[in-house]
């Protein structure tokens, strides 16, 4: 039976996150599902029919990602990606994914970025991964911080009253991050309010704020997970979100988590790479790496406007020869001049092009995280004219390195 492709409306929202949960191996009632509403967004999403069954799912949030020189654009940001396991390896996801960058390109956005269960399944459709992430475990007791970073101005919240508190702290803590996500409202809703199916095991949530003057200028939040051995308290705080606008309320959300009582194993999950929380610490290594991944995914769908909106780290000039069979329209030898104050793009045929690549390759450089030689020693991106190469790391490069802690 052939597969038909089309958005669902608001009322058919249950169905769709029936099938998307069921992808992953999730059967829950329809009180989870609908309270994981807030968040969808109808005209974004995109439903796989066989007759009137509805068989595979994809949707997208309208999200902005910020780019190196701190410059932010729209991207679809893709999540709700499942077929029924009945219905998997006949194209199914093939069929959404080219519909919804045909979506994407009429809306206007310049990228799409996703965060992916396993790695090897996005490559094909030009996405790469451009910014990592890791998780870190600590053992409180041992963890000493070195600064005189004190729990000061630590506010325990309701988690109704997050989204009002802190999205305006957020929004300019993130315009400041290369790489991370702006947060819908109904993001934030379903971030603090939605029924987690697997939330017993995990634990108790918890949110706190700080403020700095009465203004909001940081936030975590957290699951306590009680647990006791031999008469000692051995509970596990797992923290899933820490941002902060400066330095020192980060220090101080910081030193809040690693002093409550019971708690022997701090679990932080969703970091950076480089920390600065390794370097607060009086002995680094009590910071143990558990897991490094990658976690936000790049797909240039308007190559030109997305390299045109950042900036580069050197003054200088690249004609990059771009093949992308799913977004023919970025097809062609595109001349990037830029620097740290701007950038243009335009396509010019007879311009020698410096370095060959596909999409999924100037996804992955486009936040700087990822050096084009990197994947050109893996064999991933050709350099065309001597010299190309050092020049596309330097001006490519972004210094800090992009990080985005948002799940999606
Ligand atoms: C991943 C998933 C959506 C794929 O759907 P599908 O309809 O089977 O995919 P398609 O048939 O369109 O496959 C297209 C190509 O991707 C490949 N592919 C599909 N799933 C893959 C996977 N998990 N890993 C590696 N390659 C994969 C197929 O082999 C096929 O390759 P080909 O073009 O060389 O033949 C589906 O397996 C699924 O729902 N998985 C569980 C939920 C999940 O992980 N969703 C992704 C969320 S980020």
């Amino acid at each position: 039976m052939p597969i038909d492709i089309r958005p669902v409306s608001d009322d058919e929202f249950i169905d769709f996150a029936r099938v998307d949960f069921a992808a992953f191996g999730g059967k829950v009632d329809d009180r989870v599902l609908d309270s994981h509403r807030p968040v969808f967004e109808a005209d974004r999403s995109l439903a796989a029919f066989e007759g009137d069954r509805l068989v595979g799912t994809a949707g997208s949030f309208s999200f902005e990602v910020t780019l190196p020189g701190l410059a932010s654009v729209p991207a679809a940001a893709v999540s709700y990606v499942g077929v029924l396991p009945t219905h998997r390896r006949r194209g199914v996801l093939s069929a959404l994914m080219r519909c919804q960058l045909d979506d994407v390109r009429r809306r206007g956005e310049p990228l799409a970025v996703l965060t992916a269960s396993e790695a090897g399944i996005y490559g094909r459709f030009g996405y790469g991964p451009a910014t990592y992430t890791a998780e870190y475990e600590l053992r409180r007791r041992e963890a000493r911080l070195g600064d005189d970073a004190r729990a000061e101005g630590v506010e325990l919240v309701e988690g109704g009253a997050v989204p009002g508190l802190v999205a305006g702290a957020y929004e300019s803590y993130r315009r400041a991050q290369v790489g991370e996500v702006s947060r819908t409202e109904g993001w934030w809703r379903t971030s603090v309010e939605a029924i987690q199916p697997w939330a017993d095991q995990d634990g108790s949530r918890f949110f706190v704020v700080h403020r700095r003057g009465g203004e909001v200028d940081g936030y975590a939040s957290y699951r306590f997970r009680d647990e006791w051995t031999d008469s000692m308290p051995d509970a596990q705080l797992t923290v899933s979100d820490l941002w902060a606008t400066n330095p020192q309320a980060e220090a101080a959300l910081v030193s809040y988590l690693l002093s409550i009582d019971l708690v022997a194993k701090v679990k932080l999950e969703g970091r950076p790479v480089e920390d600065p929380l390794r370097w607060r610490l009086v002995d680094g290594r009590q910071l143990r790496t558990r897991r490094v991944a990658d976690h936000l995914w790049c797909r240039p769908v308007d190559a030109a406007a997305a390299l045109a909106a950042r900036r580069y780290r050197a003054e200088g000039e690249l004609c990059l020869e771009i093949r992308d069979e799913l977004c023919p329209w970025n097809e062609g030898h595109l001349v990037v001049e830029g620097g740290p104050d701007g950038a243009s793009c335009r396509y010019e045929k007879s311009c020698p092009a410096d370095l060959a690549l596909g999409p999924a390759e100037l996804g992955s450089v486009l936040l700087g995280g990822v050096r084009p030689s990197s994947l050109a020693r893996a064999g991933r991106l050709a350099e065309l004219r001597p010299g190309a190469l050092a020049r596309a790391d330097l001006m490519l490069g972004s210094d800090p390195a992009p990080w985005c802690g948002t799940e999606f």
